[in-house]
């Protein structure tokens, strides 16, 4: 039978390491808190400029970092940069909050393949330049180190290509520090098209065997078949989901079923999904207001009604929406029709 196992970050155990992947305008604190409650062991948070820090302070990066230990479980805050000494004065700066000081992990993006992003060498751009990628891990080691932290990677299987070198990427990694990597079989130039590699992964997970550290595929996993496939042929100790969890948090939890190989559970009624939708929006707006939490979760709204009868008409209204009064009068509307 098979079943999951541990992963070990630093000093933390997760028992069924089936995550939540970072996702900017998705992974809020509030649907990293409803995704916990489904089984998803941690996520990190969307990736935020350690640069900005080291210029503005908190402040105008805090929304995005904000973590509830309580909601959450394990949490762990998204770095983004080219600089080691911007990742050395952001962590410390984090860990020094009395609030995000709580954060248990710190998570340096190098998969991002956004131009803007590649642009200044952070992101995936940071796949090309190795020995500044070991090097920024070393600085987050170092600075995350005297607040008890470990330092995670997310990266990719390279940048135009999967080679021999996407192999020698994570191995730096690895020796400057990291204690766990999650690489997403896809290159940067694929952005989020194609399909995802495993092969590829599984090759950069044999290349860390040596180091200890936990190991995290990601790519297209998207039901407990294919959670099943990415763990058999990547040999990972973990996975992270991402596009496949929006709309729908119960993912973990029939993944973490399937692969236990325990009875599935019931999928969500049609109405459990607008309820779901509705508890997402009222938690946003509580973060953020209810005008940019609105705004903000049009592009998730959808998600919850995909592939009932009518949603297409539905979700055009729904991304109409500016207040909640409005979403819920929409989803009420179609509450008759869904029973
Ligand atoms: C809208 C969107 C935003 C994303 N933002 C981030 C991010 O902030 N940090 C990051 O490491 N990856 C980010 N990703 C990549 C995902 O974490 C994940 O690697 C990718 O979607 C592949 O996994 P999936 O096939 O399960 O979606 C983003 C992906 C999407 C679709």
């Amino acid at each position: 039978m098979f079943a999951m196992k541990e992963a070990i970050i630093g000093n933390i155990k997760i028992t069924n390491p089936v995550c939540l992947a970072p996702m900017a305008g998705t992974s809020s604190v509030t649907f990293r808190g409803i995704c916990h409650e489904f089984g998803s062991a941690y996520a990190p948070t969307e990736l935020v400029s350690a640069r900005s820090i080291v210029y503005n302070g908190l402040d105008r990066s805090y929304r995005y970092m904000k973590i509830d230990p309580e909601h959450e479980g394990i949490t762990c805050i998204q770095l983004f940069g080219c600089d080691p000494s911007d990742f050395d004065h952001a962590v410390k700066t984090i860990c020094n909050d009395p609030e995000l000081g709580k954060v248990d992990i710190i998570d340096i993006n190098m998969g991002c393949p956004v131009p803007k992003v590649v642009k200044t060498g952070s992101g995936s751009g940071l796949m090309k330049e190795p020995k500044l990628a070991a090097d920024i891990v070393k600085a987050t080691v170092r600075a995350a180190e005297e607040f008890g932290k470990p330092v995670t990677v997310k990266t990719r299987i390279g940048f135009t290509a999967f080679t021999e070198e996407s192999c020698d990427f994570v191995k730096a990694l690895a020796a400057a520090g990291a204690a766990s990597i999650c690489v997403h079989g896809r290159t940067a130039t694929q952005m989020y098209g194609g399909k995802a590699d495993m092969e590829a992964v599984a090759k950069m997970r044999e290349a860390v065997r040596a180091y200890k550290l936990a190991f995290f595929a990601n790519g297209d996993i998207r039901d407990v078949d294919s959670a099943r496939r990415a763990l058999e042929i990547t040999g990972a100790d973990g996975l992270m989901i991402g596009r496949a969890s929006m709309g729908n948090p119960w993912i973990f939890r029939q993944i973490i079923a399937g692969i236990n190989g325990e009875n599935l559970p019931e999928t969500p009624t049609a109405l459990q999904r607008c309820d779901m939708l509705l508890r997402e929006l009222e938690g946003t707006v509580s973060q953020i207001g209810e005008a940019t939490a609105v705004k903000e979760m049009r592009s998730v709204m959808p998600h919850y009604i995909s592939g009932l009868p009518q949603s297409a008409a539905v979700k055009v209204r729904l991304c109409g929406a500016s207040t909640v009064e409005e979403v819920r009068q929409i989803l009420d509307d179609c509450r008759e029709i869904w029973a």
